[in-house]
């Protein structure tokens, strides 16, 4: 028998999978917004683990867990056996046993691929150090609902080639649409650590203007993520001049929106004018969190459904 399907990475579920899902995602958002009850998780379990800090991520999954009728049980590692040394494989087999999902925010993807392998049920990726699939799906269904089709269309990232970094470039070879980035010299990408193919969907740039021209999306993320605090001295003094401000937005696209998963550093990675200005959809972008995760946690669970 196959064992189950999970989302690690965003690659992990194929193209026409990921059209089905924001398909979904918006008869489940028009039905949340109609407070319509839909419980087609009624009596699932959902376990979230947590290694790392987490304000949308947590609250999305919980909330959207009971809004499909289930339930959802919080673990962290400072008060359970997870941070006591409990082998990642004997903490996978009991919780999912015990459970029908498991979403995990963790260190290095190797842990929950480790976990993943030990589990009898789906488990979804909350962040690790290297992907942040479920933000990009926000992101992407964000894009759609405010721009149309992704494809064809030119992101522009600026910053850090991070976790959420490598995941708009799995994105790209995905859907067919390119990313410029600009990162300070010493932080560029790595494509085997992104996870992608070559450079067939993405440029760098050096000068965060020149990845910014004519582009319809424009994005960045924290200079320090979670896990690199102790680089936060450094990486401040390097990544000076790389923040997004109204001066970058104008040579990008008119019509262009910027993005940031958030939390945001104002007067670090973007200006205030940007993020809380008239291009920015932030707010749209985390709220679209709880739809399609409670897409995704459907389709896990059920595959397609047609109601
Ligand atoms: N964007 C995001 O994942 O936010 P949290 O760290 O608050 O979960
Ligand atoms: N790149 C950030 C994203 C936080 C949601 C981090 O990993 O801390």
């Amino acid at each position: 028998m196959a064992g189950p399907r999970h989302f690690l990475q965003l690659k992990d579920l194929a193209r026409d999978e990921l059209a089905y899902l924001f398909d979904r995602t918006r008869t489940i958002k028009a039905r949340f917004k109609a407070y319509q009850r839909y419980w087609p998780l009624q009596d699932r379990t959902l376990v979230m683990i947590f290694e790392k800090a987490s304000t949308r991520t947590r609250l999305s999954f919980e909330a959207g867990m009971h809004q499909l009728g289930g339930s959802a049980i919080y673990l962290n590692t400072r008060d359970s056996q997870l941070g006591r040394g409990e082998p990642v494989e004997d903490a996978a087999q009991v919780i999912s046993r015990m459970s029908d999902i498991v979403m995990i925010r963790t260190f290095e993807q190797e842990i929950i691929e480790r976990f993943a392998g030990h589990s009898r049920v789906p488990v979804i990726n909350g962040l690790t150090n290297e992907y942040h699939p479920c933000q990009i799906l926000a992101d992407i269904f964000t894009y759609i609902e405010h721009r149309g089709a992704i494809q064809g269309r030119t992101v522009a990232w600026i910053g850090d080639s991070n976790n959420v970094c490598n995941t708009w470039l799995q994105a790209a070879e995905i859907f067919d649409f390119k990313v410029h980035v600009s990162t300070p010299p010493g932080y560029e990408v790595e494509a085997e650590r992104a996870g992608i193919h070559g450079n067939s969907h993405f440029r760098e740039f050096a000068d965060p203007m020149d990845a910014t021209r004519d582009a319809d999306l424009v994005t960045t993320d924290v200079w320090t993520s979670m896990g690199f605090e102790a680089e936060n001295e450094e990486r401040m003094r390097d990544f000076a001049d790389w923040q997004v401000d109204a001066d970058m937005m104008r040579v990008a696209r008119p019509e262009a929106v910027f993005m940031h998963c958030l939390p945001a550093h104002r007067g670090e990675e973007v200006s205030a004018e940007v993020i809380d200005g008239a291009q920015s959809v932030v707010w749209d972008e985390a709220e679209n969190r709880l739809h399609v995760q409670k897409a995704l946690m459907e389709f896990l669970l059920l595959g397609r459904v047609n109601d």
